[in-house]
C-alpha cells in the first residue's frame, strides 16, 4: 500500500471503528454508534477529534493482530449551542467498548484539556468494562479517570450518559460526575451483575431489573434522568447544559427575556381550603418561572421533594420544593439526599436557589431512624447552610418544626424569605400541639373532643400563620401568591452581585 492509500485506509478504519458489520450489530440492538451519538450531540461541523489514530499496546492473547484506530473510544471537543464542550464516546463495536490503557489515556487527555480550559466534559458510556486482556493497566486507567473526575468536581460540569453496559468499578466514574442519564431498555449499571447476584444471594434478577434506567431513576436514585431513547437522552444533555456556566468561575448564560405582565393570579387559588389536602407544587413552579423553562431533575426518585432547573426573567435558577402531593411533602432520607446533592451542584456553579416550602416535618418511624434520617436530614441542612449563592425562600403553606429551619430559613443564611398568607410557621401541626400543651385541660374537660377543637383553634390563631415569623423578621414579607413571580424577578436582580467571604479552611465535613 502506498503512503497516501495507507493514510486513507487508516482514516476509514478510524471512522468505521469496529467495521460496518459490527455497526449493523449495534443498530440491531436499538443503539446508535459512538460517532452517530456525537453527531446528534454537537453543533454541526463543530467536532474536532483528538487521538483518532491511537491503537492499544496489548501483545497478549493475539491482540497484536487486532488493532482498531481509536481503540474503542472517540474523543475530542466541539460546541453545543455555540459553547465549548469536551466529549468522549465509547465505541462498543471495538472490544465491547472495553477500557484499555490507551482508551483511558484518551479520556484522561480530554479531561485534562477540559480542566485547563474551563469547559464541561460529557461522557457517552457504552462499555463492557475493563479490557480483560490488559489486566491491571486497565484498572489503573479507570483510577486515572476517577481521580480526574474528583479533581474536576465543582470546577467544570461533568455529565454522563449511559447508553449500553456500565458494570463493575466502571460505574464509579459516572457516579462521581454531576448528572447521569440512562436510556430505557438499552443501558444498565451495576457493581455486580445478575450472575454474581444469583450465586451470592440466590436472587433471580434480570439486568434490566437490577440496574436498568427505570430501576436507577426510581429505586436507587443513581440516575437523574431515564430517557425513552438515545435521541431524547442527547436532547436532555443539551437542555441541562443550557442552565449551567462553563465552569465555577463563570455565571450561567442569561437568555433574552422581555418583561410583560408578571402577575400570576392563578397562584391565588392553588392552596386548598383544607390544610391537609394535597396540591401539586409543580403547578406553583410552572406558574412562577419563565414559561416552559422548568427541567425537573430526579423526577421519579423521592417524589416528596422536587428539584430542577428553570429560568426567571432569563436567569438560571435551581429549585428545591417540597411536594405536598407525595407523602404530604415530608422530608425523609431520600428526599434529603436528593435535595442536598442538587443544592451543592447549584452552589458550586453559581446558580441561585429558590426554595419553595410546604413541609409538615420529618418522616417518623423505625425505618427512617434506623437508616439514618439524622445523618441524612443533616445533609440538606448542611448543603443549604453552606450555599453562598443567592437564596430565596417562599413558604406557601406548612413550615413545621426542624424542617422549617432546614428549608432555607432566614437563620441558615437565606437572603429573602417570603410567605403567602396561607403559610403556617410553627413548631408542629395545631392538633398535635394542642394535645401536648393542653393535655391537662383536655383530660379534665367534660367533652374532650370539644376542648381539643377549641384549643386547636386557639393554637391555629396564635401560630399557624406567617405573621409571628414576619414580626421577628424571619419572614421578610407576606405576599399575595399572584405577586410571587414579580417579587422573585426583583429579588434575583437585586442579589446578582452577592459576595460572601467564607472562613479559611481546607473543606467542610458534610455528614456523608
Ligand atoms: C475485552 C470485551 C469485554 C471486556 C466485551 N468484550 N467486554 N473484550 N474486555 N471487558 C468484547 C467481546 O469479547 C466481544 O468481542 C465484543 O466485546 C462484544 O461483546 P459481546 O459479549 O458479544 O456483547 P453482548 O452480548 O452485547 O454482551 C455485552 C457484555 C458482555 C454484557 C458487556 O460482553 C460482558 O459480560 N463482558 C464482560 C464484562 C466484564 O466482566 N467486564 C469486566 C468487568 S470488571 P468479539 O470479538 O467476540 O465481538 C471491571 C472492573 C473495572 O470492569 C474496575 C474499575 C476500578
Amino acid at each position: 500500500m502506498d503512503k497516501i492509500a495507507l493514510l486513507k485506509h487508516k482514516s476509514e478504519q478510524a471512522l468505521l471503528g469496529g467495521g460496518a458489520k459490527r455497526i449493523e450489530g449495534q443498530h440491531k440492538k436499538g443503539k446508535l454508534t459512538a460517532r452517530e451519538r456525537l453527531q446528534l450531540l454537537l453543533d454541526e461541523g463543530s467536532f474536532e477529534e483528538i487521538g483518532k489514530f491511537v491503537t492499544h499496546r496489548s501483545r497478549d492473547f493475539g491482540m497484536e493482530k487486532e488493532l482498531y484506530m481509536g481503540d474503542g473510544v472517540v474523543t475530542g471537543y466541539g460546541t453545543i449551542h455555540g459553547r465549548l464542550v469536551y466529549v468522549f464516546s465509547q465505541d462498543f463495536t471495538v472490544f465491547g467498548g472495553s477500557l484499555s490503557e490507551t482508551h483511558a489515556e484518551k479520556i484522561v487527555k480530554i479531561m485534562d484539556l477540559a480542566m485547563q480550559n474551563g469547559a464541561p466534559v460529557i461522557g457517552l458510556n457504552d462499555s463492557g468494562g475493563a479490557r480483560i486482556q490488559e489486566g491491571v493497566v486497565s484498572l489503573g486507567g479507570y483510577a486515572d479517570i476517577f481521580y480526574r473526575n474528583v479533581k474536576a468536581s465543582g470546577v467544570i460540569p461533568q455529565i454522563s450518559a449511559i447508553m449500553g453496559p456500565c458494570a463493575g468499578g466502571a460505574v464509579y466514574s459516572p457516579a462521581i460526575t454531576d448528572f447521569i442519564m440512562m436510556v430505557e431498555h438499552t443501558s444498565y449499571m451495576f457493581v455486580t451483575g445478575p450472575n454474581v447476584v444469583k450465586t451470592v444471594t440466590h436472587e433471580n434478577v434480570t439486568s434490566e431489573e437490577l440496574g436498568g434506567a427505570h430501576t436507577h431513576a426510581s429505586k436507587s436514585g443513581v440516575t437523574h434522568f431515564a430517557c425513552a431513547n438515545e435521541v431524547e437522552c442527547i436532547e436532555n444533555i443539551k437542555q441541562l447544559l443550557s442552565y449551567m456556566p462553563q465552569n465555577c468561575e463563570e455565571d450561567a448564560p442569561v437568555y433574552p427575556y422581555e418583561a410583560t405582565d408578571e402577575s400570576r393570579p392563578k397562584l391565588n387559588d392553588i392552596i386548598p381550603t383544607h390544610p391537609n389536602q394535597p396540591y401539586d407544587i409543580k403547578e406553583v413552579i410552572e406558574e412562577t418561572v419563565d414559561a416552559g423553562s422548568f427541567l425537573e431533575v430526579h423526577k421519579e426518585y423521592a417524589e416528596n421533594i422536587v428539584v430542577g432547573f428553570a429560568r426567571i426573567a432569563g436567569r438560571s435558577i435551581g429549585i428545591v420544593a417540597n411536594q405536598p402531593a407525595s407523602l404530604a411533602g415530608v422530608l425523609d432520607i431520600n428526599s434529603s439526599k436528593k435535595g442536598a446533592r442538587f443544592v451543592r451542584f447549584c452552589d458550586a456553579f453559581n446558580i441561585p436557589l429558590l426554595v419553595i416550602v410546604d413541609v409538615p416535618g420529618f418522616l417518623p418511624g423505625t425505618d427512617q431512624e434506623w437508616n439514618g434520617i439524622i445523618t441524612n436530614g443533616a445533609k440538606l441542612l448542611y448543603a443549604l447552610s453552606e450555599a453562598t449563592v443567592p437564596k430565596v425562600t417562599v413558604v406557601t403553606r406548612k413550615a413545621y418544626g426542624g424542617a422549617y429551619d432546614v428549608m432555607n430559613s432566614k437563620h441558615i443564611g437565606a437572603d429573602l424569605n417570603y410567605a403567602w398568607p396561607t403559610a403556617e410557621i410553627a413548631v408542629m401541626g395545631a392538633k398535635g400541639a394542642a394535645e401536648i400543651i393542653f393535655k391537662k385541660e383536655i383530660t379534665e374537660a367534660d367533652d374532650h373532643e370539644a376542648k381539643l377543637k377549641e384549643k386547636e383553634l386557639e393554637y391555629v390563631e396564635k401560630f399557624a400563620n406567617p405573621y409571628g415569623a414576619a414580626a421577628r423578621g424571619f419572614i421578610d414579607e407576606v405576599i399575595m401568591p399572584a405577586e410571587t413571580r414579580t417579587k422573585l424577578i426583583k429579588a434575583y436582580k437585586m442579589l446578582e452581585n452577592k459576595v460572601v467571604n467564607m472562613p479559611k479552611r481546607k473543606h467542610g465535613n458534610i455528614p456523608l
